[in-house]
């Protein structure tokens, strides 16, 4: 039944019903968390794979922490899981959509099918005042178009209201950031939407989570600038770096000194093998892309040069491999150590060091991929490339080994031990995750971008091998 204009709207309820629609990264992550914090939760995904695998306690994805809450939510009795929109529409009061926007097939522009997809489904099935709450990361315009179509689409009108709230959370960080976020952001269009968002976040905002309330506008820019400028400050530690490759100079001294200035600080000024994820790449690509649509591509102009500065460190790992193979990399085995994006994750989506394999690959080395969790994603991607199950498989017999993803089994290896097994001690750390002192002492070349070469020290066993002969 439809609200009189005139009639007051319905009251704000103390813990809104909520339904999240997109159980990836993101969206099962925040139904999760939201039911442990005390909300009735329905997660709705289109892939009854993962609807089964979520409903019998399983995170089909890797996540630290997040089988564990999983277990805790599913135990409240406050969590289910389901493939009906039907169902969906009838259980909520709040409906988030964390649907993905991946880049579009020949395009920078961001793909909305999905987007619009969640969008419609729920606006023909929803016949009571609801609030959806976009969470995807989407072009500015995006929810004024929504709104615009789910009003035109919905039994109720424009008694089905629409919001922002982007999302910040970090892979291998998700359930802290999203229940300890650095800020909320909502973008409304009405001081109910706001109340309800409100309700929807009490707890989150009980421990003095700071809130910006905005139009919804912002609130999508609020998004890709952030994270517009997350890459910039990475492509500008690494631009520094093709700086210092021409001059000698070393850019983990230079991002060290840089660092120490409050105004400038360290996170995010780690020079290396670059951004990869789902996120970074494709948002810049996309806002790039949407300022053009908006007349104004030259104010974002310089992120093609920071997705440029970020593409040639790929290149220029490859380079190094090669110089340490002697030139060639043709039947040479190279470890490739890592695949996911980053530490921690099993994401392989734009990762860096699966891009270098495959490079590495097609000059026709021999490459033998390890990472502790994302070798299934990985193998499904580039079937071609030859996977170990351990480290210590990977690389025996190497003839140089590339550090691409610093995981901690990665940082923590011997250079001694390792220098055993290896055919040749001939290291790229394309992440500046070892300690070079250590492994030029154990007589291992070390190579990183950004950092002069140094000559290696002869190892004690190699030492021995000189004096006998
Ligand atoms: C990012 C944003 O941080 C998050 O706020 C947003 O909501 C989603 O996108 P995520 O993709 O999980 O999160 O990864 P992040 O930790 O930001 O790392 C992105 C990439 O940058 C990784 O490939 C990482 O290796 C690289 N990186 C990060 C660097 O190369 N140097 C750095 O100093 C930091």
């Amino acid at each position: 039944m439809s609200h009189h204009p005139l009639q007051a709207p319905p009251p704000i309820p103390a813990r809104p019903r909520m339904t999240v629609i997109g159980t990836g990264y993101l969206g099962a992550t925040h139904a999760i968390c939201m039911a442990t914090l005390g909300f009735d939760v329905l997660g709705v995904d289109v892939v009854a794979e993962k609807i089964q695998a979520l409903a019998a306690g399983r995170v089909p994805f890797y996540e630290p922490g997040l089988p564990e809450k999983l277990r805790q939510a599913l135990d409240s009795g406050r969590l289910r899981f389901t493939t009906s929109f039907d169902e969906a529409a009838a259980f909520g009061d709040v409906h988030f959509i964390c649907v993905g926007t991946p880049q579009q097939e020949g395009s920078a522009a961001a793909d909305l099918r999905y987007v619009d997809a969640a969008f419609t489904a729920l606006a023909e099935r929803i016949d009571r005042k609801a609030l959806l709450i976009g969470k995807s990361t989407v072009p500015i315009g995006t929810a004024a178009r929504l709104t615009e179509l789910v009003q035109r689409l919905s039994p109720i009108g424009d008694e089905l209201e629409l919001a922002w709230n982007p999302e910040f959370l970090r892979e291998g960080f998700a359930v802290e950031d999203t229940l300890h976020p650095d800020r909320l952001v909502f973008g409304v269009a009405s001081e109910w939407a706001e109340s309800m968002l409100r309700a929807s976040f009490a707890p989150i905002l009980e421990i003095g989570t700071p809130l910006v309330v905005t139009d919804t506008p912002t609130a999508e820019l609020v998004k890709v600038a952030a994270n517009s400028f997350l890459a910039t400050k990475i492509s500008y530690i690494n631009a520094m770096a093709e700086v210092c490759e021409a001059t000698g100079a070393d850019v983990t001294r230079l991002a060290e000194a840089l660092g120490y200035d409050d105004r400038i600080g360290s996170r995010f000024l780690k020079p290396g093998l670059g951004f990869g994820g789902g996120c970074l790449p494709k948002d810049i690509r996309a806002f790039r892309h949407r300022a053009e649509e908006l007349g104004v591509g030259h104010a974002v102009a310089f992120l093609e040069e920071v997705d440029g500065i970020n593409l040639r460190r790929r290149l220029r790992t490859v380079d190094l491999v090669r110089e340490l193979a002697g030139g060639d990399l043709r039947g040479v085995r190279v470890a490739a150590l890592g695949a996911a994006f980053k530490p921690d994750s099993d994401d392989v989506r734009d990762a860096p060091a699966l891009d270098v394999a495959r490079m590495l690959y097609l000059e026709g080395a021999s490459v033998v991929v390890y990472d502790p969790e994302a070798n299934a994603n990985a193998h499904r991607l580039y079937p071609d490339l030859d996977y170990a199950a351990s480290l210590a498989e990977a690389v025996s017999g190497a003839g140089v080994v590339a550090l691409l993803t610093e995981w901690a089994e990665f940082r923590t290896m011997d250079p001694v031990a390792l220098g055993l097994v290896v055919a040749q001690r001939r290291i790229v750390d394309g992440r500046h995750a070892l300690d070079q002192d250590a492994y030029l002492a154990a007589g291992w070349t070390y190579r990183a971008l950004g950092r002069p070469a140094v000559a290696p020290r002869l190892a004690p066993a190699d030492a021995m091998d000189q004096q006998v002969a």
